[in-house]
Parts: C-alpha cells; structure tokens; sequence
C-alpha cells in the first residue's frame, strides 16, 4: 500500500501587520488517521487551520491534497478539495431545522437539485454510517450544543468532506458529549476519513489522537506518534518548559464570611426560573467551587452576584451589606471582582484596544486619570504591565483585542480583575481555551487570591480544575444546590450527585 498524505503543508508563512503566526511551516497528515495539533494561546494553530479552509491566505508556501498542489481562494474551494471545518462557534441558522441547514448554501455541491427527499435520504445514510443520530426535522436552537456540533459535522459531510478540521470542538461539551464526539471522530477514521483535531486538553489528545503535532509561536516543533509520547512530554514541548500538571496549595485557614446568597431565585432571558432557592456562604481565605454540567443554573447564579442579572427572589450580602440587584459599578465599589464565563459577551468589548478593555468598567479610578480626563499614558503603562504580569501576547496595548488569540484574551480579563486586589473574586470558567502553561499560572493566581485572605467562588464545568482548586463543593444541578463536597471525594461520588443522583 502507498501512503499518500491526505493533506501536506510545505512552507506555509502568515504574517499579520508585526506578528509572524506562521513560520515555515511543514506538516504531513497521513490519510485515515486523527491527526491532533496542540499549542501555547497565539502558537498560530487557528491560523493555520484558516489557511487550509481558506479563510487566510498564506503569503508563502504550498498545500497539497492527495498528492496534489491545490489553491484554496476561500471555503467554496476548500470544500471543492474535501476540506470541512467545524466551526466552534457554530455556523448554523438557529430558526432553520437540522434538514433545513444541511441543504442551506450546499446547492453547488454533490446533491445539486435533487430536493428535500434525497436530501433527507443522504443524511439518514451519514447518519446510519457514522453513528450520527439527529432528528432531521429538530429546529437547530432547540438542540442541546452537542447535538448541534454533530449538525455541523454532518453539514460537512454532506458536502462531501474527506478532511475533517476541528478547532477546539470539546470546549462547550459536557464530558459525555466530549466521549460521544470521539467516538464518531473514530468512526469516521475507521471509513477512510482524516481528522485534523486541535485542543488543549492532552487527555484528549492521549484519547482519540494517533499522532500529534506541537507549535510552539508560529513554529511546527514537533511531530511525535501518540502512543510513542505522554501528557508530560507534550506539556513540555508546547511550553518549552516543565508544567506543573496539579495544583499545589496549602490547607486553607477560612475566615469570615464575605458573601452570602440567601434563598435566591433567578430566572433566564425566557423566564424560566434557572436558580431555584439557592443559599450559601463564601468565606475569607476560601474557595468554594461550584461543580455541575453546564445549563444547571451555576451561569445565572454567577450573573446575579455580579449584578448582572436581576434575580426574582432572595438576598445577596457582599461583606455583611445587603447589594441584592446593585448594579456591577457599586460592586466593583465593594470589592467584588468578576471574571464572567463568557469572555465574549461579558468580559471584553473586542473592537476596543487592548488597553481600553485592560480597565474596562475601572475608568473611575485616580489610577487614570483625575476628573473628566482619562490619562492614556497612565492606561497603556498599567495595561503594559499587566501584559508583562500575565505574559499576553504579542505585548501590544495598542492591538485590537479582537486580534488576540482566545487564551490571551481570557488572560486579559484575569489580569484586570485580579490586579484590582478585589476582596471578593467570583470566577466563571477561568481556563477554557487558555494553554496548560497559562492555566498552571491562572490556577496560582486564584490560589495566591485565597492565601492572601479574599473570598473566592469559583464555577467550572471542568471537574479537574474545580477538584484542584476548592476547599469546599457545592453541586449544582437543575437549578439547586444538591449537594456539597470534599474536593477528594472520588469523581463517581461526584459525577452522580452532578446527574442529580443523590450519593
Ligand atoms: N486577523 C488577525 N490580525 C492580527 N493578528 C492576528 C489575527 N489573527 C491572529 N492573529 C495573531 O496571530 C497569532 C496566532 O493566533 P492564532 O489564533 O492562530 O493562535 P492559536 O494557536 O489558535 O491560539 P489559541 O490557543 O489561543 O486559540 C496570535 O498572536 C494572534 O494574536
Ligand atoms: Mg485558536
């Protein structure tokens, strides 16, 4: 048999402005094997993937498919050669059904007017051979994420995709949807298809990949079997260092009570009620971690201590003072900082410098400025301190914080909340998309946060992380608090009570 590479990178260089994201970059990818890509935040492994979807054009280099040279102008010419791509923030019409978004936009492609039937008998086809369940006729927003995601796969599919790229697809899943998504990626290897996977998570890489690439920023620096490697070797490839894999903290010494939620009641954007007569207590010199599968009520809790979201009952005390319903300003005033789960949405305004979003919503402080006048001087050096601090790159104040890659995007808004040496921290999903070796320097953040006394809550959907940090857990599940926790109780004890199975 002739192994002919399903797709070959040779040279692939991208430069955008200052920053070279690409450099020189070669890269073979064996047909019919899930072929996993890791990387530091801002090592350029969206980059490339754009490239080979045509989102980017390299300025130098060649990619071939099959052996042969190919131009790829934009997506249509991507997925003429058999590239598809699995968008993480998902490219389906929400009002539209799973049928409906899997005809939408494919008209040039391999089922060119052969109607709704065909259509709906080709998807019955994918989804019997891959394994792929969806009801056909399910309206899109109605779908649970993973469900969604397999739309997307399937739309790809559909389209006749042989390559499949997929650029951090486990970020929005709950653990079995994650299981369940591996089990198709194998599926789909086992029939021939090639499977370009990137994430952060090795145990995801050591899982489902058979060989892994690393870069490391801009550059191709590895290419090693899985089976050949470990989570140590490739932590350490992809940070050019040793990485602390667990957390390390002394036993906490809590103190008084810095925020209390009593009886509270929250309701979501359609109104059904999200949180449900919840009550608990965050002490000084503590964290306490919040675990539960994702849409279990632990996002419009957070919404509403932050004063983000106005909740229907109860009562929230910030140091002993009642601040149910006060607006984010006064509890910032109070020494409540918030890093919100959603960076996007909540924590960032993108179009905005880097600088500008580095003090966003701490306009009001002397820090910069006296009266109506802001001093920029003073901004970029605090924002360039911070980006030292927290090692964002590339170390631009000035740059969009649009053009920032997703981790250090999300260490832009650890360093501004943390930097303001709150008393209060509540944190939402501190690590997703950020590189281990940034995780390792966020984790002791919030555990040196907790040493020096402030009240830490955290909520995570990340078991790993909510077990590493906590000193105390709280499951949440269907919009109660059902349950707490020693942080070393075994993950089945937890894994149960987070199903609302009672242990
Ligand atoms: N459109 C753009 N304009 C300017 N710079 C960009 C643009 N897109 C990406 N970059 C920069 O290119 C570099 C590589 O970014 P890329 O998104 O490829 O990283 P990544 O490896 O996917 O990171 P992450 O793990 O955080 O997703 C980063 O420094 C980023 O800031
Ligand atoms: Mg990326």
């Amino acid at each position: 048999m002739v192994d002919v590479a399903a797709i070959e990178l040779l040279g692939i260089d991208k430069r955008f402005g200052s920053v070279h994201a690409n450099k020189n970059i070669s890269l073979s990818v064996a047909k019919g094997s899930i072929h996993g890509i890791i990387g530091e935040n801002g090592a350029g492994k969206s980059t490339l993937m754009s490239i080979l979807y045509g989102f980017y054009q390299a300025d130098s280099g060649e990619i071939r498919v099959s052996g042969k040279p190919v131009s790829i102008r934009d997506s249509q010419a991507a997925i003429a050669v058999g590239i598809g791509m699995v968008h993480q923030h998902f490219m389906l019409v929400e009002n539209f059904t799973v049928l409906e978004n899997l005809m939408l936009g494919a008209e040039g492609g391999a089922f060119l007017g052969r109607g709704a039937d065909a259509a709906r008998n080709e998807l019955k086809r994918l989804e019997a051979e891959y394994g792929l369940d969806v009801d056909p006729d399910a309206v899109v927003e109605e779908l649970p994420v993973g469900l969604q995601q397999r739309v997307e796969i399937l739309k790809a599919l559909y389209r006749g995709a042989e390559i499949l790229i997929l650029d951090e697809p486990t970020g929005v899943l709950t653990p079995s949807e994650a299981d369940h998504l591996f089990k198709i990626l194998e599926q789909l290897r086992d029939q021939g298809k090639t499977v370009l996977f990137i994430t952060h998570k090795l145990r995801e890489i050591m899982a489902v990949t058979d060989t892994v690439s690393v870069m490391r920023r801009g550059e191709m620096v590895a290419t090693v079997k899985t089976k050949e490697t470990s989570v140590e070797e490739l932590a350490e490839l992809m940070v050019g260092r040793r990485v602390l894999l667990r957390v390390e903290k002394q036993a906490a010494n809590p103190g008084d009570v810095l925020l209390s939620v009593k009886n509270l009641t929250v309701k979501d954007g359609r109104g059904v009620v999200m949180v449900d007569n919840v009550s608990f207590d965050v002490r000084a010199g503590e964290i306490t971690g919040i675990a539960g599968v994702a849409g279990n009520g632990q996002s419009e809790l957070l919404e509403a201590i932050a004063g983000i979201r106005k909740p229907v009952s109860g009562e929230i005390y910030v140091n002993g003072e009642l601040l149910t319903a006060a607006n984010p300003a006064k509890l910032r005033d109070m020494g409540l900082a918030h890093i919100p789960e959603d960076r996007h949405h909540m924590g960032l305004v993108l179009p905005f410098e880097e600088n500008e979003n580095s003090m966003l919503g701490y306009h009001h402080d002397p820090l910069y400025g006296a009266g109506p006048f802001l001093d920029l001087e003073a901004i970029r050096k605090d924002a360039a301190d911070k980006i030292e601090k927290y090692d964002i790159r590339p170390p631009d104040p000035r740059l969009k914080t649009a053009n920032f890659s997703g981790g250090n995007q999300q260490k832009i808004v650890c360093a501004r909340e943390i930097e303001r040496d709150p008393k209060i921290l509540i944190i939402g999903q501190p690590t997703r998309g950020v590189d281990i070796g940034a995780i390792e320097f966020i984790h002791r953040r919030i555990i040196e946060m907790r040493d020096a006394g402030k009240a830490v809550l955290l909520v995570s959907v990340e078991l790993d992380e909510i077990r590493g940090l906590s000193d105390r857990v709280l499951v949440m599940f269907a919009g109660h608090v059902v349950g707490e926790t020693a942080p070393d109780a075994d993950e089945k004890t937890l894994g149960l009570m987070m199903a609302g199975i009672a242990a």
